[in-house]
């Protein structure tokens, strides 16, 4: 059998988010998935793909707008393959403690786009952000890397499998 073809986009506003993606996307290659990452704003076609993990960060309880925009161009062909979504959000460990429900606007696209499912990863928020809000949480001491590796990997195995990774 082929290997699976994957796409993985992300809407990314600082980078955590494009980590994330990334680290899927390296997940889904060594379980021999053929997958591409590519930010949500660059996708305007998804019918090459077998599967699609689409992604956002969380900015004031809404999803990235470049992967909301992405899931609306793309609406037709995404309802027509296996989806998933993610968040990356929460600064703080309450994303590894228990599942965090995705935001109304992305239950509501789930709804819409039939996706098999969604989770949410806690973010980041560094200190070499160009974000002035950001820069006075982490003054504030609320900034730190909430990214799981692990959880993230662990996730990225079990949408190979479903795509029927053989590796
Ligand atoms: C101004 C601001 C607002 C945020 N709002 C939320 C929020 O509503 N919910 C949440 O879980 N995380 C929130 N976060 C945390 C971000 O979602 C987290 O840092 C994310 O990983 C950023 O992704 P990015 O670097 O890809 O843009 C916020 C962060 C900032 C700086």
């Amino acid at each position: 059998m082929n290997s699976p073809r994957i796409l993985v986009a992300y809407g990314s506003k600082a980078g955590a988010t494009a980590g994330i993606a990334e680290e899927i996307g390296r997940t889904l290659r060594d379980d021999g998935c053929d997958a591409v990452v590519l930010p949500a704003d660059t996708v305007t076609d998804v019918s090459g793909y077998d599967g699609v993990v689409l992604g956002g960060a969380l900015y004031a309880g809404h999803w990235n707008s470049k992967a909301r925009r992405c899931a609306r161009r793309n609406a037709e062909q995404l309802r027509h393959r296996p989806l998933w979504l993610f968040s990356s959000g929460p600064v703080d460990r309450s994303a590894d403690e228990h599942d965090i429900p995705p935001v109304r606007g992305v239950a509501r696209r789930m709804k819409k786009l039939g996706a098999r499912e969604h989770i949410t990863f806690g973010g980041a928020v560094m200190p070499e952000t160009s974000d002035p809000v950001a820069r006075a949480m982490v003054k504030h001491g609320k900034g730190g890397d909430f990214r799981n590796p692990e959880r993230i990997r662990a996730w990225a195995h079990h949408i190979g499998t479903e795509l029927g990774a053989t590796d």
